[in-house]
């Protein structure tokens, strides 16, 4: 049987975005969309789903997160902007459900934090850019600030927003006579679906909720 998913923010860029993706998965079922937008909200949709993927606002995903997993729906999160702490609180009310969330689905995201923590304990210092379309309501990026939490030492971080962009982000360090650069470029919001799928189909079996980044996913 498939796996039935419904989606928070189904009318925005992201949210459209995972509405085709799961649409197009052979093993998944798109069971729900729930957005303002489209006048169905998200009580309207947990009958049935196994699932819910949250791509909506900084200041809806902790409560949405609440009302999936006390319904005992798994919850995926790609919303960013809000305090981690908060979903913590949530989980450990609820643990009947798990909560996976993620600053980034793409896979050459989670290299570049990858490549970039490690660098960090070799080049004197570093700095973070990233760019956005001017749509987006955090600033910095919830991807600059998990990079730079797991980078070594103070990282500053500068953003840029401006239309033509989707979502790249620059880290560059700079020692003796050098830098290095590491980027991450986006083209379009299907770099971060092949993510999205994955969290949805290992959700229900996390050992620890809220479960942070793909790089758990990928790497354990
Ligand atoms: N984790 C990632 O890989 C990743 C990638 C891109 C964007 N994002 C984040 O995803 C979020 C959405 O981005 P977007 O560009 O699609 O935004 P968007 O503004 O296009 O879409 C947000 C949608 O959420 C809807 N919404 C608001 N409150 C809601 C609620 N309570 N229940 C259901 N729907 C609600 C809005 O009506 C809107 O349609 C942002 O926080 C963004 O930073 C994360």
């Amino acid at each position: 049987m498939s796996l039935r998913v419904a989606v928070a923010g189904a009318a925005g860029r992201m949210g459209q975005a995972v509405c085709a993706a799961v649409d197009g998965a052979e093993d998944l079922a798109l069971t729900g969309r729930a957005d303002p937008a489209l006048g169905v909200g998200l009580e309207d949709v947990l009958d049935g789903a196994d699932v819910v993927v949250d791509f909506t606002v900084p200041d809806q995903a902790v409560g949405n997160a609440r009302t999936c997993l006390a319904a005992g729906t798994h919850v995926v999160i790609g919303t960013t902007g809000f305090e981690l702490d908060d979903l913590r609180a949530v989980c450990d009310d609820h643990p009947g459900a798990n909560a996976f969330v993620a600053p980034n689905f793409a896979i050459g995201a989670v290299l570049m934090m990858r490549f970039a923590a490690e660098a960090s304990r070799h080049m004197e210092a570093a700095e973070i850019v990233e760019y956005h379309h001017p749509r987006k309501l955090d600033a910095p990026s919830g991807t600059a600030k998990r990079t730079a939490a797991l980078m070594e030492g103070d990282v500053p971080i500068h953003s840029v927003r401006l239309p033509g962009v989707v979502a790249d982000q620059d880290v560059i360090l700079g020692d003796v006579a050098q830098t290095l650069t590491i980027r991450h470029v986006t083209t379009d919001r299907t770099s971060f679906m092949p993510g999205v799928l994955l969290a949805v189909r290992r959700v229900a079996a996390l050992p620890e909720s809220p479960t942070v980044g793909l790089d758990r996913l990928l790497w354990g």
